[in-house]
């Protein structure tokens, strides 16, 4: 069992690479042999890391993902490996809940929860003569809810909508799991809990008080995770939702 977590050969695409967590996916799958895709709708950034490429993707619209997974076809040949770890959300993303917009509800569950089934059966279209495996990015908060003790003393909250994205996103990869298994389509999804980003420092430290490791997660964390999701290791892994956070969710 030498070398098993490798993704050597293999050609992965990542929605949203350009961010915090998906940049790091991209690097890490990068560095351990796959030629990458960074598929995002930022379409100026520049990024010179070896085995990394740049397409443009807006996982919102059916015609952009097709060029932009075309492309990828064009270039490499196949997709073995696509990775949702794109997050479109509204100007108005964080409101509290008695004041969301019923037209920002539908808007970031069109955008974000939308965007990923729009993604996500479009790569599987293109994997079903090779099979391949497919990881969506969701988060704790498609599991359990807020604890909204650790935002007091801050202005930050959780939005209402993301925990039924999040919900709604792990209920619809383990569909595709069932649904495209018989091309030997994987399909999983991660969850990370809270990932350090310079957020208020008394939302940092009521986070990491109430996390059993006692910190929050880094980027590295979620992508080691991915990396195995999409190697070889994982072939009879499909359906499940593997939960990055330290411990907050056991307890
Ligand atoms: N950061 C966290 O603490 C955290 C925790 C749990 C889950 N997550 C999840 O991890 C994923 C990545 O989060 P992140 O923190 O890296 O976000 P981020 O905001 O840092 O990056 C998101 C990326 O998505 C891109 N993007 C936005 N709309 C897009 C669209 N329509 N099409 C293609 N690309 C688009 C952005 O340009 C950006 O590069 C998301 O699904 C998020 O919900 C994040």
């Amino acid at each position: 069992m030498k070398n098993t977590i490798s993704v050597k050969g293999k050609v992965a695409v990542v929605s949203g690479g350009l961010g915090l967590i998906g940049l790091e996916i991209a690097k890490v799958l990068a560095d351990n042999g796959a030629k990458v895709y960074i598929a995002d709708i930022l379409r100026s950034a520049k990024l010179k890391y070896s085995g990394i490429k740049l397409v443009t993707m807006d996982i919102t619209d059916e015609n952009s993902i097709n060029s932009a997974l075309n492309t990828v076809i064009k270039k490499a040949g196949k997709i073995d490996i696509f990775i949702n770890s794109a997050y479109p959300r509204t100007g108005d993303w964080g409101v509290k809940l008695e004041d969301i917009p019923f037209e920002s509800w539908k808007s970031n569950s069109n955008g974000h929860m939308g965007g990923y089934f729009l993604s996500s059966r479009a790569a599987a279209e293109k994997m079903k003569k090779r099979g391949g495996t497919i990881i969506n990015l969701a988060s704790i908060y498609g599991v359990v809810a807020p604890d909204f003790s650790v935002y007091s003393g801050t202005d930050m909250t959780m939005p209402a909508a993301y925990s039924a994205i999040k919900a709604g996103i792990i209920g619809f990869t383990k569909y595709m799991a069932a649904y495209f298994a018989k091309y030997n389509i994987r399909a999983n999804v991660v969850s990370p809990g809270g990932i350090f980003n310079n957020q208020h420092k008394t939302f940092v430290r009521n986070y990491c008080a109430k996390t059993p490791l006692g910190r929050m997660g880094k980027p590295a964390d979620i992508a080691s995770a991915v990396l195995f999701l999409s190697s070889d290791a994982s072939s009879y892994i499909t359906g499940q939702n593997l939960i990055i956070d330290g411990g907050w969710t056991a307890v």
